[in-house]
Formats: structure tokens, C-alpha cells, sequence
């Protein structure tokens, strides 16, 4: 097992001590809470995994980070892929980071509301995996004049999102798998 194995193994068992209510060992030094950390279940976060291996992507941005365990596997899936993760919660961000050190990879976190990173935003993008609050459509608007051709899109818990899917599958080919939506678009689409 390679290190990121390792960090994403200690993610799996930190989320399972917080729903007893008590933090592991791995975790005591760490300003964290026994707040839930929401991450992919492992399934989705393999095919994720699997998704990112396929598309190649040299860009990535995630919407939401919590504790960084689907960055992890973006990573996996495409290891010399620039990585953007946002996130807004500062105890998640430190946990995050706490992981992304531990496995000794680079991740750009940027630390604001999903709005406001995107409001800024100024990266041509390959992939976009969406896990924030439920402004999915608002979000794909606003990224949309910076995917590249064929960028692929992932989006979790699309049943919360408002018009979100009625929208995207109005306008793209949409594949749904394990729970995960994708579909590939461009700036021009
Ligand atoms: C479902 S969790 C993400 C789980 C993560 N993708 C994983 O599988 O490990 C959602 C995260 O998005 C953050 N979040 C939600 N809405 C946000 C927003 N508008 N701006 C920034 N972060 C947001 C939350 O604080 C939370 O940590």
C-alpha cells in the first residue's frame, strides 16, 4: 500500500470513530471536532478514482474538501494533475491539510465560499468534481467559460441540487453511476 493508501485507510477509520463520538489516536494532536466529515462512501470514491484515470485531466477543481478523502483519490487518479480544492469550513481545512501532508502531496486549498473562489476565477479546468451545498447549477454557470474541451464533470447528491440535473440533462449526454452524475461539456457548449 503507497502512502496516499495509508492516509486515505486513516481517513475511513477517523469517519467511523466520529460516528461513535471519539477521536482516534491517529487524530489527538489535530484541531478537529466530532463534527461529521460527509465523505464519499467507498464506492463512489472508486469510481471517482476511476473517472479522474480515465479523462487524464491536467486541472482539477473540487467544491468542497471536508477532510480532503475525495482529493486523495483525484490525486490517485491523476498524480501530476494541478489540484484546486475549496472549501470554507477552518477546522475542515486544517484537517485537510493535516492529510494532504501526510501524504506528502500538493494541493491548492483555497480557503473561501464556492461563489467567491469562482467569482475569481481565472484556470482553464479538465475536470470539476462538485461536493459543496446544493448551488450546483449557479456553480456550473460560473466555471463554465473556463473547461476545456471534452472537461469532464462529476457531481454527488445531485437529488438535493435544484434544477441542477433537469437542466444538465436537457444539454448533455449525462451518465449516472453508483449515485455519481457525469457528463462531459465545454465553454462552448
Ligand atoms: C460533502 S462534504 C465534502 C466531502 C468530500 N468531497 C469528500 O468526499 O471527502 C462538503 C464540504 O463542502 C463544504 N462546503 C459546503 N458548502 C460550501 C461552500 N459554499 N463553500 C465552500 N465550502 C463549502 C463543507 O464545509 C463540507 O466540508
Amino acid at each position: 500500500m503507497n502512502i496516499i493508501d495509508n492516509v486515505i485507510k486513516e481517513i475511513e477509520h477517523l469517519d467511523y470513530a466520529i460516528r461513535q463520538k471519539y477521536i482516534p489516536e491517529s487524530h489527538y494532536n489535530i484541531k478537529t471536532n466530532l463534527k461529521p466529515l460527509w465523505k464519499l462512501s467507498k464506492d463512489k470514491a472508486t469510481l471517482l478514482e476511476q473517472l479522474t484515470i480515465d479523462q487524464n485531466p491536467k486541472t482539477i477543481l473540487e467544491l468542497g474538501t471536508s477532510s480532503g478523502y475525495s482529493t486523495l483519490h483525484l490525486k490517485k487518479g491523476a498524480p501530476a494533475a494541478n489540484i484546486f480544492t475549496i472549501e470554507f469550513d477552518p477546522k475542515k481545512i486544517i484537517l485537510a491539510k493535516h492529510h494532504f501532508n501526510k501524504a506528502n502531496i500538493k494541493i491548492n486549498i483555497i480557503e473561501a465560499r464556492v461563489n467567491n473562489a469562482l467569482n475569481h476565477w481565472s484556470q482553464p479546468l479538465d475536470l470539476v468534481f462538485m461536493d459543496c451545498d446544493k448551488d450546483y447549477l449557479h456553480y456550473f454557470k460560473q466555471f463554465l467559460p473556463y473547461l476545456n474541451e471534452n472537461a469532464l464533470i462529476i457531481a454527488d447528491n445531485i437529488e438535493k441540487a435544484e434544477n441542477f440535473e433537469e437542466y444538465v440533462k436537457k444539454n448533455y449526454e449525462v451518465k449516472m453511476n453508483s449515485g455519481l452524475l457525469s457528463f462531459h461539456a465545454n465553454r462552448s457548449s
